[in-house]
């Protein structure tokens, strides 16, 4: 249970990846400043989360069930905390889904908004009433930088990411008048199990209903640039800990929060052209164009990317 000053964390999907990162982390936080309520949808996925808390585990670092997409699972694990009390919600359960959208099922895609949207709909609706009673709170959005710009054959995936975004927008403004802060973490590429889901479920499709030249694109551009990407920028679940832990321990918690500073020029692009040509253009390219030379380019970029835009990224070093 909490000790006196301790603040309580909630953290959804904390079976793998970054959620996982995050809960070690917080829990293994030297001054023992969290209590972590670490929760995931099926507690036989705990193993490697008790062995990576070490000692944690059972003092600062606590396993709930919940699944984000069940209201009765929320709300289950919500009162079962002691007075409800939840000073920090990180909502990180997510789930991807890429290819051609004519290919794609209905059910994949609604799986993709009722775990990714309205997950975290349900989350903060369990939580929130009771922060704003409080007059304190955080609440936290594991995002992407696909929440502020499309990608090919992400189209759906993105779009849930650009709904969570707007609805953070939105509370973010109504929460202010109750001293509850809202903050969104976008990471870019992160080498955790998510890719290897996502590759082992394309491996698995057909991807009937789409045309071959569309299939052509998506398997040979699109795939292997996106696997070169995970290799070249991929951050780690760790960087994305380090990013939040800064981000929650901010006396003014920054509301948008990218974490790898090659994705600010390609954010800025978006908005340096108002009809957005310019960024959609510029994306084609790299996709369609460079894509046999992309870890060339990347590592240009890498190189190229102006000191100022870089500051502006949350450094997770
Ligand atoms: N990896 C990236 O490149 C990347 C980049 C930007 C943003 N993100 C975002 O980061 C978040 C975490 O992803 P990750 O990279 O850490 O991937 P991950 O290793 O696959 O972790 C996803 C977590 O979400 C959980 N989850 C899925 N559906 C759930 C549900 N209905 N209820 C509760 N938990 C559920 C998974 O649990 P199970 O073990 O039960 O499946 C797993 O613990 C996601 O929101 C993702 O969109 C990831």
């Amino acid at each position: 249970m909490a000790t006196e000053g301790q603040k309580v964390v909630l953290i959804t999907g904390c079976s793998s990846g970054i959620g996982m990162g995050i809960a070690v982390m917080l829990a293994r936080d030297e001054m023992k400043r969290y209590y972590v309520i670490a929760t995931m949808r099926d507690l036989k996925r705990k193993d490697n989360l008790v062995e990576a808390a070490g000692d944690a585990y059972g003092r600062t670092l606590s396993l709930l069930t919940l699944d984000v997409c069940s209201d009765e699972s929320v709300k289950q694990c919500v009162d079962s905390i002691k007075d409800r009390h939840i000073d920090i919600l990180i909502n990180n359960a997510g789930v991807g889904l890429v290819g051609p959208i004519e290919a794609l099922s209905m059910d994949d895609m609604k799986r993709v908004f009722e775990t990714n949207f309205y997950g975290a709909v349900r989350m903060i609706k369990e939580v929130m009433p009771d922060m704003k009673r409080r007059r304190s709170g955080h609440i936290v959005v594991i995002s992407s930088v696909l929440g502020l710009h499309g990608v090919a054959f992400n189209d759906i995936y993105s779009a849930s990411k650009f709904a969570t975004e707007g609805l953070c927008e939105g509370l973010a403004l109504q929460l202010l008048k109750f001293n509850v802060s809202v903050s969104m973490i976008e990471p870019g590429p992160v080498n955790t199990e998510f890719e290897m889901k996502l590759m082992a479920d394309v491996s698995k499709k057909e991807f009937i209903g789409a045309d071959a030249e569309t299939l052509y694109h998506f398997r040979n551009c699109y795939l292997p640039t996106q696997v070169n990407l995970f290799q070249s920028l991929g951050q780690t679940p760790e960087d994305i800990a380090k990013v939040t832990k800064k981000v929650i321990e901010s006396p003014c918690p920054p509301f948008r929060n990218l974490t790898n500073p090659l994705y600010t020029p390609i954010v800025a692009l978006k908005y340096a052209d108002e009809t957005r040509s310019l960024s959609i253009h510029t994306f084609y390219h790299m996709l369609y164009n460079l894509g046999g030379v992309m870890d060339v380019s990347v590592r240009l970029m890498k190189y190229l990317t102006p000191g100022w835009l870089r500051r502006r990224t949350i450094s997770p070093v």
